[in-house]
C-alpha cells in the first residue's frame, strides 16, 4: 500500500462534517490521515484533565471507513493554560525576550515542566490508542525546530559541552577563545548565543547549533520512548523540515525514527519546482537509506517569496509521484481540508475553500486511483544512483555566520545547483553524509562524488574520499570545501585545507565576487560568484581565468590520482557550465543518463524495474522505452514509443511483458 493523504484537524470543524470528511477520503482513496498535530489543547482543555471523546470518535469512524491513522503527539504547540502555569517553559529568543503563546512552537525544549507535560500526553495517547485498529503510526510532535536560549537552555548547553569536549581547555582551544579576550576560567561563564556588541563567536554559534539538534533529539527519542512502551510494533516518526533557521542535523536523526517522514515545499514556480522535489526526494532517500515518507506539501499551492502560486493541472500528480519515484512510501499532504480560519487560513488542502467541485479535489481523485494501481510498487528497491552529492549541516551552520569573506554565501543553493546539474544532465542523483561515522563505508556505492561547500571536514572524511579517489572514484570538490576541521578552525597552509594534497593545488588568496559579475574561463566556461588565487602542485590546469588580477591563472584543475581523477572548481560556474562540466565528469566516470535523448523538460527516474517519465513541459513528447514495458497504472501494453503528453507521466514497468 501507498499511503495518500494528510494532516487532518477534525478538532476545527463541527461534527457534521466529518461524516463528508470520511466520504470525501473514501472518495479519493485517501489510505492514511495524520490526526491531532496541534490538538493538545482539545485533548486536554486543563492540566491532566483528558477530553478523548473526540478524538475516539473520529479514530472509529476513520478505520470504518478503511482510513487508517497516524496519530500525532500534540507537542508542537503547547495550550495557554500550560504556559500561564509555567512561564519558564516559554522559548527566550536571543534578544532576551520570552516569547509568548498566540502562535506554535512556544516551548523550549530544555524547560523540564515543558519535558514532563509532553512525556504525559504521548503516555496518555500511548495508553489509550495502542490497541485501536486504525493506528498505523506515531506522529511525534511536528517539525522539530524551536531554538531557545533561556537560562535553563543554557545549563542544558554547558551539559552537553562538557560532554563533547570533556576539559574546559579543550573548549578554550576549539572555540578560539584567546581571541577577543573569551577566555573562561568556569563552565559556569558560558552562555547560548545571545545579542552581542558586535560579531559573535562562530564556534560558539556552531556548538550551539549542534547543541540544540541533539537537545530536539533528546524530546523526540523520549516521547519515541513512552510510546513504543505502550506499542513496540507501531513505527513511531516525527516530520522533518528542512529550512535555514532549523538547528536538526537530519542525517543523524535519521537513525532514530522508524521512517524517515519528510515535509517539503518547493518555493519556485517555474521548472525550479520540479528540480527542487527531485533534490528532496533525493536527500530525503539518502537519510532514509532508501526508504522514507513524504509526510507533508502543499496540494495546490507553491510558495513563491512573497506569493502563493496555484499549481498548473497535473503539477500536484506529477510533483507527488516524483517523490514515489525517489523512493516515498506515498504521498501525504498539509492539509485535507482548508481551514475557515487561523493563521494558516489560506495555505491549500485537497478539499479547498471552494469545496469538493474543484480542480485540486479532482486531480486529487485521479491521483488517489493512480497510486492505488501502483500499491505493488510500494515495496520496489529505491532508485539506485552512482553519482552523490555530499550534505553536511554543520557546513551549513557554520556558513550561516557572521564575518565571512561574502554575505551572500549560501550552502543550500550551492548543494541544490549541484544537484540542479545532474538533474539537467539527466543523471540519477543521491546523497553522502561526510559528517557521519557510517561515511567511509558508503562510498563504495558511488563513482562520482561532488562536494558543494563541504566547508567543514574531519581528517577521517578527506581521508576516505582520498582513498576513494585513488580506488577510481571521480570527485569534484567545490570551492570553500576543507575549508576548517569539525570545529571550525581553519586548516593552515592554503586552502583548501583538507583536499589540498589530493586536488594538487593551493589556493592562496580568495576573492569573492559582486553578485553581477561574469568571469569568462578561457574553454568558454562562464562563472562568477568566486574566485582564487590557485597555484598548482600536480594538477593540471582545465581551464585558466581570463580577466582581472587572476587572468592567466588557474581556475577549474583535474589530478588523477591512482585509479581516479580529482577535480578542483575555484569559481561558481553558472548553471549551464555546471551541467556540462558534471555531465562530462559523469561520462568519463562511466555513469551515463537514465535514458538517451531525453528532451529537456522530460524527467525520467528508474526504479527497480519501473521508469517513471515526467514531462514538465507544455509539449506531448514521444519517448523511446529501452524495452517491452505495460503501463504500471492502466496495464496496457507499451511498446516501442510512448508519448506523455504535456503536464503528464507514465510510469512503466519494463520487465512486465
Ligand atoms: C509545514 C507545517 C504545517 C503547516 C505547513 C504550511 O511546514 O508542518 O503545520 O504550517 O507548513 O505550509
Amino acid at each position: 500500500m501507498l499511503f495518500f493523504g494528510g494532516d487532518y484537524n477534525p478538532e476545527q470543524w463541527p461534527e457534521k462534517v466529518w461524516d463528508d470528511d470520511v466520504a470525501l477520503m473514501r472518495q479519493a482513496g485517501i489510505t492514511m490521515v495524520s490526526l491531532g498535530i496541534f490538538a493538545w489543547s482539545h485533548l486536554e482543555p486543563r492540566e491532566g484533565e483528558y477530553e478523548f471523546g473526540w478524538l475516539d470518535r473520529i479514530m472509529d469512524r476513520l478505520h470504518d471507513g478503511g482510513i487508517r491513522v497516524a496519530l500525532a503527539t500534540p507537542t508542537a504547540s503547547p495550550p495557554p493554560w500550560f504556559t500561564l502555569a509555567h512561564p519558564s517553559a516559554l522559548p527566550v529568543n536571543a534578544d532576551g525576550v520570552r516569547l509568548t503563546h498566540g502562535s506554535r512552537d512556544t516551548y523550549c525544549a530544555s524547560a523540564p515542566a515543558y519535558r514532563a507535560a509532553a512525556r504525559r500526553i504521548a503516555a496518555a495517547l500511548g495508553e489509550r490508542y495502542a490497541g485501536h485498529p486504525a493506528l498505523a503510526m506515531w506522529h511525534v510532535h511536528n517539525e522539530y525546530g524551536t531554538d531557545c536560549r533561556c537560562d535553563l537552555t543554557a545549563e542544558a548547553f554547558r551539559t552537553w559541552l562538557r560532554d563533547r569536549h570533556g576539559d574546559l581547555d579543550v573548549l578554550n582551544e576549539a572555540w578560539t577563545t584567546a581571541f577577543w579576550s573569551q577566555r573562561y576560567s568556569d563552565w559556569s561563564q558560558i552562555m547560548p548565543p545571545r545579542a552581542t556588541q558586535y560579531l559573535p563567536n562562530p564556534a560558539q554559534v556552531l556548538d550551539f547549533r549542534r547543541f540544540l539538534s541533539d537537545e530536539l533529539l533528546g524530546a523526540f527519542t523520549e516521547q519515541r520512548d513512552v510510546l513504543r512502551s505502550f506499542t513496540p510494533d507501531i513505527p513511531v516518526t516525527t516530520n522533518f523540515v528542512q529550512g535555514g533557521w532549523v538547528s536538526v542535523d537530519h542525517a543523524r536523526w535519521a537513525a532514530e525514527v522508524d521512517l524517515v517522514a519528510v515535509d517539503h515545499y518547493p518555493d519556485s514556480a517555474g521548472p525550479g519546482a520540479e528540480e527542487e522535489t527531485a533534490f528532496a526526494g533525493d536527500l530525503a532517500r539518502g537519510w532514509g537509506g532508501g526508504s522514507w515518507l513524504l509526510m507533508e506539501t502543499a496540494p495546490n499551492l507553491i510558495y513563491t517569496p512573497g506569493r502563493m502560486h496555484a499549481k498548473e493541472p497535473g503539477r500536484l500528480t506529477r510533483h507527488s509521484l516524483g517523490y514515489v519515484a525517489r523512493g516515498s512510501r506515498g504521498a501525504m499532504y498539509f492539509q485535507w481540508r482548508q481551514p475557515r480560519g487561523g493563521a494558516e487560513l489560506f495555505h491549500s488542502a485537497l478539499v479547498p475553500h471552494a469545496g469538493a467541485d474543484s480542480p485540486v479535489f479532482r486531480e486529487a481523485v485521479g491521483l488517489g486511483r493512480a497510486l492505488k494501481n501502483l500499491a505493488t510498487t510500494a515495496d520496489a528497491a529505491p532508485p539506485a544512483a552512482r553519482i552523490a552529492v555530499a550534505w553536511d549541516a554543520p557546513s551549513w551552520w557554520a556558513l550561516q555566520g557572521a564575518g565571512l569573506p561574502a554575505a551572500d554565501i549560501d550552502y543550500l543553493a550551492a548543494v541544490r545547483q549541484a544537484h540542479r546539474a545532474l538533474f539537467r544532465a539527466k543523471r540519477q542523483t543521491g546523497f553522502v553524509f561526510p559528517g557521519l561515522e557510517s561515511f567511509p563505508d558508503s562510498l563504495g556505492a558511488y563513482s562520482m562524488i561532488v562536494l558543494p561547500h563541504l566547508y567543514l571536514v574531519s581528517d577521517r572524511a578527506a581521508a576516505a574520499l582520498g582513498d576513494w579517489v585513488a580506488a577510481g572514484g571521480h570527485l569534484v570538490v567545490g570551492y570553500l570545501s576543507g575549508i576548517a576541521d569539525p570545529a571550525g578552525r581553519i586548516r593552515l597552509g592554503g586552502y583548501p585545507g583538507a583536499f589540498r594534497d589530493l586536488l594538487g593545488v593551493r589556493a592562496v588568496e580568495w576573492h569573492p565576487q559582486p553578485p553581477e559579475t561574469t568571469l569568462l574561463l578561457d574553454d568558454g566556461t562562464v562563472a562568477g560568484r568566486w574566485a582564487e588565487r590557485v597555484e598548482t602542485a600536480g594538477a593540471a590546469t582545465v581551464a585558466l581565468y581570463t580577466s582581472g588580477v587572476l587572468a592567466g591563472a588557474p581556475a577549474i584543475t583535474r589530478r588523477e590520482v591512482g585509479a581516479g581523477v580529482a577535480w578542483y572548481l575555484s569559481t561558481g560556474l553558472d548553471d549551464d557550465s555546471l551541467e556540462r562540466l558534471l555531465g562530462t565528469v559523469a561520462s568519463e566516470a562511466g555513469v551515463g543518463p537514465v535514458l538517451e535523448g531525453l528532451p529537456r523538460d522530460v524527467e525520467a527516474v528508474r526504479r527497480d524495474d519501473l521508469l517513471y517519465l515526467f514531462n514538465h513541459g507544455p509539449v506531448a513528447a514521444s519517448l523511446p522505452l529501452p524495452g517491452p514495458a505495460v503501463d504500471a497504472v492502466t496495464g496496457r501494453p507499451l511498446h516501442g514509443a510512448v508519448t506523455v503528453a504535456g503536464g503528464g507521466c507514465l510510469i512503466a514497468r519494463l520487465s512486465a511483458v
